[in-house]
């Protein structure tokens, strides 16, 4: 395809990793964004979040003056809204953020253009949001004057760059041109295949996505709580059970967080609360892991009767390795391990400044005079963290590990009680 002007509205996790890797692959890209902070920080060539190989793509679209960034769309040949589609309090989609981002390209959409949604949003959205807002807006016949499209994104934080390339797409188009001009574009750097459709059935397939995984991990966290009960390790069983060739079961945790997972099912559910009694009991599941966690927590150090304890909640990101807190269970831990009038300190090396009060920068702080030390998060640090280094600070040497994370051997070896999260099996 031959080298477009692009406008990405919505500069965060995915819509900044995308425009970068559309303006090195040739295009001239401009990214527009409302939060002032996201644009000092790019301007100054800094990033706004973390992803390994971002710094570099964007100092090569800078210095080849391919990307530039503002507060207000530009005239393009294709804008991409990658903009938040979280949910309110009463759990049903807030559509507020693809609404504003929508209208705010309007004024500047002209014929021949493609705008392409890459938000996950519940089905329906393309044509009641987008489509809507845009004839509101516009003299522009859909489908006709402009193209448009749902592309939804895949990709793992971590691993952005890699997976924009190799995972395979799907794209929903209002019509069979706008579907084709969308995979046309991403071709620029997607190796993976494309998958066209329309626009509600591309809606619907990321949110089942999502959905599956959600129902699996809640099936997980289920047996988790029965092989505690019945003293066989859950991992193990999960291990074995995954051998079947027809078997995937997900792992359990302390809860299930970030934007996505824990959030696109309620998009279904308000969508269609009849028909989907499962998916909801699935999202109650998950959303009760913290609870159980803090509980567990507290019922092992009240069998070791430890006088007033303070336990080191270790992992605040809703996964590992990364520095995102959104919707993560371990806030709710927190909070519940606080009302088991637990003292609690909470410490995550990719969450670099204090967002909670109980937070602190150090390690040394989180384990000194800690009666356990709870896993919520399999960060790398933590993994090789080495038991002997926060042995001795502490008041008692207890690892309530809810990941399975840790080497339970070495820890053992250096002192500790090893519990594991569906695990009471002593070995
Ligand atoms: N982060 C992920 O791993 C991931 C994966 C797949 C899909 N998604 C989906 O992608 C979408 C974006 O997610 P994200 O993680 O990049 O969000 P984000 O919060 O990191 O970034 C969104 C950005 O959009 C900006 N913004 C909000 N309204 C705007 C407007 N009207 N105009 C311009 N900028 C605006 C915000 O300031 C923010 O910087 C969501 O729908 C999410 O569900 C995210």
């Amino acid at each position: 395809m031959k080298p477009s002007t692009i406008c990405v509205v919505g500069l965060g996790y995915i819509g900044l990793p995308t425009a970068v890797m559309f303006a090195n692959c040739g295009h001239t890209v401009h990214g527009v964004d409302v939060n002032e902070a996201v644009l000092t920080h790019l301007n100054n060539r800094e990033l706004p979040i973390e992803e390994p190989g971002l710094l570099e793509r964007l100092n090569e679209a800078m210095d080849a003056e391919r990307f530039t960034v503002s507060n207000e769309p530009v005239e393009s040949d294709v804008f991409i809204l990658a903009v938040p589609s979280p949910i309110t309090e009463e759990k049903r989609a807030n559509f507020a953020y693809i609404e504003s981002a929508t209208r705010s390209i309007a004024p500047v959409v002209k014929k021949g253009d493609l705008v392409i949604l890459e938000s996950t949003v519940p089905p329906r959205t393309v044509q009641d949001v987008v489509v809507k807002t845009l004839e509101e807006e516009t003299d522009l016949v859909i489908g006709e004057d402009i193209f448009v499209a749902h592309s939804p994104e895949r990709v793992i934080p971590g691993k952005v760059f890699e997976e924009l390339v190799n995972n395979d797409r799907i794209i929903g188009g209002v019509n069979e041109q706008s579907a084709q001009m969308t995979a046309d574009l991403y071709r620029t750097f997607v190796k993976g295949n494309m998958h066209l459709t329309d626009d509600t059935t591309a809606e619907l397939v990321k949110v089942m996505e999502n959905t599956y995984r959600d129902v699996n991990i809640a099936l997980a966290n289920e047996l988790a709580k029965v092989a505690a009960n019945i003293g066989v390790d859950v991992w193990e069983a999960i291990r074995l059970a995954n051998f079947h060739p027809r078997v995937n079961i997900h792992f359990p945790g302390p809860g299930v967080g970030g934007h996505c997972i824990a959030v696109d099912p309620w998009f279904l559910v308000a969508l269609d609360e009849v028909n989907t009694p499962l998916i909801h009991t699935a999202r109650k599941t998950n959303d009760g892991m913290p609870q159980y966690t803090a509980k567990l927590t507290a019922s092992i150090l009240q069998a070791k009767a430890i006088e007033q304890p303070k336990v080191a909640a270790l992992g605040l990101a809703f996964k590992g390795n990364i520095d995102d807190m959104r919707e993560s269970p371990s806030l709710d831990v927190v909070h519940y391990l606080k009302e088991e009038n637990l003292n609690v300190v909470a410490f995550d090396p990719h969450i670099q400044e204090n967002r909670l009060p109980e937070q602190t920068q150090s390690l040394t702080d989180a384990a000194r005079d800690a009666s356990a030390l709870v896993i919520l998060t399999n960060h790398d640090a933590f993994i090789e963290l080495d038991p002997h280094t926060v042995a001795p600070l502490m008041k008692t040497r207890v690892v309530i590990d809810t990941k399975n994370c840790i080497d339970r051997a070495c820890w053992k070896e250096a002192g500790f009680d090893v519990y594991t999260l569906g695990n009471s099996k002593d070995d």
